[in-house]
C-alpha cells in the first residue's frame, strides 16, 4: 500500500470512531476585528490578554523602541541575545528561583527536561493526566523502559504512596540513594479544572526519600498568572520555592503570550544547555517575543493581572452557582458537572486547595460534540473533547472562563446548555414511549 493511502486510511479509521481531529474555523481573539465573533469559552487565554487593549499599546511602543524586534538568528548556544539574558534574569528574580531557561515553547520545555535529565538507573513517577510532552520526554529518555517509569492514580497522594512503594521495594538504589526518583505533576489539571495536593505530594517525597533523592518537578502552565501572589503560581503560594527541584512557566497561556521558562539551579541549567536537544538545536524566541513576554510581565508586576484575576474568580464563582442549580433536572449521562464541582469547593481530602477556584469547568457529556454544535449556532465557543485527549468514558464540553467574559455570556452559555439538554431529554422520553408502545398488547400485561 502506498504511504498516502496508508496515511488516508488512518485518518478515515479516525473519521469513522469521531475521533478526527481537524482546524476549527479561524477566528481572531481581537474585538475590533471580527463582529461575527463568537463568544471566547475555549481558548486558554485566561485573562484575556491577547484582546487588551493596555497591553497591545504597551507591546507596540516597547517594539517601536527596541532595538532588536525580529529574530534572534540562531539557537541561544550560538547567538545570546541581551534581551533573552535578561528576561531570564528578571523571571529568577520574580519567581525566587536561583536560576531561570527559557525556551520556545511549553512543549519543548517538558521534552527537553524530560528526555535528558532522568540518569541511567533512575525513574519517573507522573500524574496519569501529565500532559502529552512529559510523556515524550520519557519516552525518549533513559527511563523509557517498563521498569523505570509508571504513573499515579490522578491526585492521588495515596497511589503516588504505592507506586513510589514499589519502586523503593524494586530497586535498591532508590532506598540507598544511589539513583533517583523524578515526580512529575502539574499544578492545575487543563482538561479537569483540578488542583494537585502540591503540599501533600512535596511531603510524602521528602518522607518516602529522606537521603533526598525524590525530585518533584511542577508544570504550572495553567496556573501561571492566576495563582500565588501576582500570578506566581501556586509553588510560590504555598512557599514550596525551595522544596520542588524544578518548576515550568508557560507564557502562551494566561500571559498571552507565548514560550516558556524552566527555574531551576544554575546546574541544572547549565546541564540542559549540554543535553537538551529541543533547546539546543532550534532558534530561540524572537525578539518580538521577548518583548511581549516582558510587558505580560508589566502587567504581573504593577498589579493589573491581579484585578483581572479577582474578577475571574468572581465569574467562576457565579458561573458554578449557575451550572449547579439549572444542570441538577438533568441525568449526569446527558450532561453535568463533575462530581468535584457539583457542590460547593469544599475539598475533604486537601483542605488546601478548597479555595482555589478554576476557570477550567468540564461539561461531562456522553454527547459532547451535539452539545458544542449547538452553543457554537447560538455564538458560543466551547470545544468537545473525546478520547484520546481524555480517558474512554469521560467525553465532556470543556467549559472555559475569561477575564473578559461577562455574566451575561455566562447566561448565555448556561441557557443553551439547558436548552439542548431539555430538548435531549423529551427526544429521548419520545423514543422511549414510542418503543412501549411497539410492544404487543399482552407481553405489556
Ligand atoms: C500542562 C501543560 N504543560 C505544557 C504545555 C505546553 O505548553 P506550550 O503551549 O507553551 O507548548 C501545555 C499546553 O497545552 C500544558 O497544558
Amino acid at each position: 500500500m502506498s504511504l498516502e493511502k496508508k496515511l488516508e486510511a488512518s485518518l478515515q479509521s479516525r473519521q469513522q470512531r469521531q475521533i478526527l481531529r481537524s482546524l476549527p474555523p479561524p477566528t481572531s481573539s481581537n474585538p475590533h476585528e471580527d463582529d461575527r465573533q463568537l463568544i471566547d469559552f475555549t481558548s486558554n487565554d485566561y485573562l484575556s490578554l491577547t484582546s487588551y487593549e493596555p497591553l497591545r499599546r504597551r507591546f507596540l511602543e516597547k517594539l517601536n523602541d527596541s532595538r532588536d524586534v525580529l529574530g534572534s538568528g540562531g539557537s541561544r548556544l550560538l547567538v545570546n541575545g541581551a534581551g533573552h539574558h535578561e528576561l531570564e534574569t528578571r523571571l529568577a528574580t520574580f519567581f525566587d528561583s536561583p536560576d531561570a531557561l527559557l525556551f520556545n515553547s511549553g512543549f519543548d520545555a517538558n521534552v527537553g527536561f524530560f528526555t535528558c535529565v532522568p540518569q541511567e538507573g533512575d525513574v519517573v513517577v507522573y500524574d496519569e493526566y501529565i500532559h502529552a510532552s512529559v510523556h515524550d520526554g520519557i519516552r525518549a529518555s533513559r527511563a523509557r523502559g517498563e521498569d523505570y517509569h509508571g504513573s499515579f492514580t490522578h491526585n492521588s497522594v495515596e497511589s503516588l504512596r504505592n507506586v513510589l512503594l514499589r519502586f523503593i521495594d524494586a530497586m535498591p538504589g532508590l532506598k540507598s540513594g544511589d539513583s533517583n526518583v523524578i515526580v512529575a505533576v502539574e499544578t492545575l489539571y487543563s482538561m479537569d479544572g483540578t488542583f494537585a495536593p502540591l503540599e501533600d505530594i512535596v511531603d510524602l517525597v521528602e518522607t518516602l526519600f529522606p537521603a533526598g533523592n525524590g525530585y518533584v518537578v511542577v508544570d504550572e502552565a495553567h496556573a501561571t498568572g492566576l495563582y500565588g501572589r501576582d500570578g506566581r503560581g501556586l509553588v510560590s503560594h504555598f512557599g514550596l520555592e525551595k522544596r520542588v527541584f524544578a518548576r515550568l512557566h508557560t507564557f502562551g497561556k494566561a500571559l498571552g503570550s507565548s514560550g516558556a521558562v524552566i527555574l531551576t539551579s544554575p546546574l541544572v541549567k547549565a546541564y540542559l544547555l549540554n543535553y537538551a536537544r529541543s533547546l539546543i538545536y532550534t532558534t530561540s524566541l524572537s525578539a518580538a517575543s521577548v518583548v511581549a513576554i516582558n510587558c505580560s510581565f508589566d502587567l504581573l508586576e504593577d498589579g493589573t493581572s491581579s484585578k483581572l484575576a479577582q474578577s475571574l474568580e468572581e465569574l467562576i464563582n457565579y458561573t458554578l452557582e449557575l451550572l449547579r442549580s439549572c444542570l441538577e433536572p438533568f441525568p449526569r449521562t446527558l450532561v453535568s458537572l463533575p462530581e468535584t464541582l457539583r457542590s460547593p469547593p469544599v475539598s475533604r481530602i486537601y483542605p488546601n486547595t478548597k479555595h482555589l477556584l478554576s476557570p477550567i469547568i468540564p461539561l461531562m457529556t456522553s454527547a459532547p460534540r451535539p452539545l458544542s454544535a449547538r452553543l457554537r449556532e447560538k455564538g458560543l465557543n466551547a470545544r468537545p473533547i473525546t478520547w484520546p485527549t481524555v480517558p474512554k468514558g469521560m467525553d465532556r464540553v470543556r467549559v472555559c472562563l475569561h477575564a473578559g467574559n461577562t455574566k451575561e455570556h455566562v447566561e448565555s452559555l448556561v441557557h443553551g446548555i439547558v436548552e439542548w439538554a431539555t430538548q435531549e431529554s423529551e427526544r429521548c422520553r419520545a423514543q422511549s414511549d414510542s418503543k412501549i408502545g411497539a410492544v404487543p398488547l399482552e407481553s405489556k400485561l
